[in-house]
């Protein structure tokens, strides 16, 4: 039979224990929902205005500034970069990241050579991307991009080029 103790003491082990079980649930319900729930920043594709197509001459490569959100891990980073665009001819338009594919330098374009050259260790790059010289392993890398109302939409990613 119990005594006034015992009781007391199994109300006073059930009350520690519920408390243990919400502070654990307290703790681990918005860590499961950091963890597992994608924040909808990251779901919906930025695409951003770089240039008037209008502008640009053919095969005259630009060097366009544009802002961009940039997910890295859970923080969201608004920052300044820049692109390569050039307008290949009147339906199409290219937009090259702007470090070189061998260790990531910038690059620049050569209007006399008519390529793209880099410092540090003298790739060069054709108006197509593709390369003619130097170490680079890969032809340059690209931003998704798409012309809309005679704009060049940016996207938020590098296509890795083969
Ligand atoms: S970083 Fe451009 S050639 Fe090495």
């Amino acid at each position: 039979m119990e005594t006034p103790e015992t009781t007391r003491r199994g109300f006073y082990v059930a009350a520690i224990q519920g408390l243990g079980a919400l502070i654990g649930a307290a703790l681990a319900v918005p860590a499961a929902i950091y963890l597992l729930v994608r924040p909808r920043s990251q779901k919906e594709p930025q695409w951003v205005e770089a240039a008037d197509v209008n502008q640009l001459k053919v095969k005259q490569p630009e060097e366009v500034v544009f802002r961009r959100k940039r997910i890295d891990g859970w923080r969201t980073i608004n920052e300044k970069t820049t692109a390569w665009v050039v307008k290949m001819d009147d339906q199409s338009v290219v937009a090259y990241a702007p470090n070189c594919t061998h260790l990531g330098c910038a690059y620049h374009w050569d209007a006399q050579q008519m390529n793209f050259l880099c410092p540090c260790h003298t790739s060069v790059f054709s108006v197509d991307g593709k390369v003619l010289a130097g170490p680079a392993p890969r032809p340059l890398d690209r931003y998704a991009s798409r012309v809309e109302s005679g704009k060049l939409l940016i996207g938020p990613t590098i296509e890795k080029s083969a």
